[in-house]
């Protein structure tokens, strides 16, 4: 989409290269411009930002503390670090974090991410693993909250971002929190009208379509057919 009225130009340096950018784009919008590759986990190119996982944090000369790059402004004359000792550090400390206590196995991308910065979960030995019971209440997929990061993604293309249906938000408090449906009621009970965007953008696994899931399970092709449309049918009536 172009603007209307085209927004005027500034020029920062990421990496020591000179970028210029729209006034108002992000530190991200600026890094994908100039080259480098900062991850990203809560933020995808389908959901609003909203700076939760950290893991695209950056380095401003000049500044205290890292930025996530997702939703900071870049400014004219910034000088951007992308990959300094500092942001090396937190980016594998927020993994290792992540992978010790959730399980990250069904997520190709942290486990790629979890191997580029030499991250060791075993530095968090102790951690207590998050273990919420599998959810299986629909027929169209099942929810694995002991895969979920909390990235907030299916909770947004559920609302602003894609469906509008809101049937998900965030329920329970502290080490417990996880995503859920009001009251915690099942998901046939909400306003949920099974699109699919939810399981769609998932980073993790967490959310996988019934008929992946039992055939990821062993369970024969032909079986799997006939049960999910046996429960599609049950739906129905
Ligand atoms: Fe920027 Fe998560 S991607 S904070």
């Amino acid at each position: 989409m172009t603007d209307e009225f085209p927004r005027p130009m500034i020029e920062l340096t990421i990496d020591d290269v000179p970028v210029r950018v729209p006034a108002g784009s992000t530190l991200l919008d600026a890094a994908r411009l100039a080259g480098p590759d900062v991850p990203v986990l809560c933020y995808s190119d389908h959901t609003h930002a909203n700076g939760l996982c950290r893991l695209c944090v950056v380095e401003v000369a000049g500044r205290r503390g890292l930025y996530a790059a997702c939703v900071t402004e870049a400014q004219a004359g910034m000088v951007v670090h992308t990959r300094s000792p500092n942001v090396v550090r937190a980016r594998r400390t927020i993994l290792e974090m992540l992978d010790a206590s959730v399980d990250l196995s069904e997520s190709p991308e942290l486990q790629a991410l979890l191997h580029e910065y030499e991250a060791e979960p075993a530095r968090f030995v102790g951690a207590e693993l998050r273990q919420p019971p599998l959810l299986d209440d629909n027929p169209f997929y099942v929810r694995d909250y002991a895969k979920c990061v909390l990235c907030w993604r299916c909770v947004q293309v559920c609302a602003e971002d894609a469906q509008f249906t809101f049937a998900l938000n965030f329920g329970q408090r502290g080490f417990h929190t996880q995503i859920d449906t009001f009251f915690g009621r099942p998901m046939t009970e909400t306003t949920c009208v099974f699109c699919g965007q939810c399981v769609g953008t998932c980073p993790t696994g967490a959310l996988r379509g019934k008929r992946e899931f039992l055939l990821a399970q062993g369970v024969p092709a032909g079986e799997v057919l006939a049960l999910t449309r046996r429960r599609k049918d049950k739906k129905k009536g």
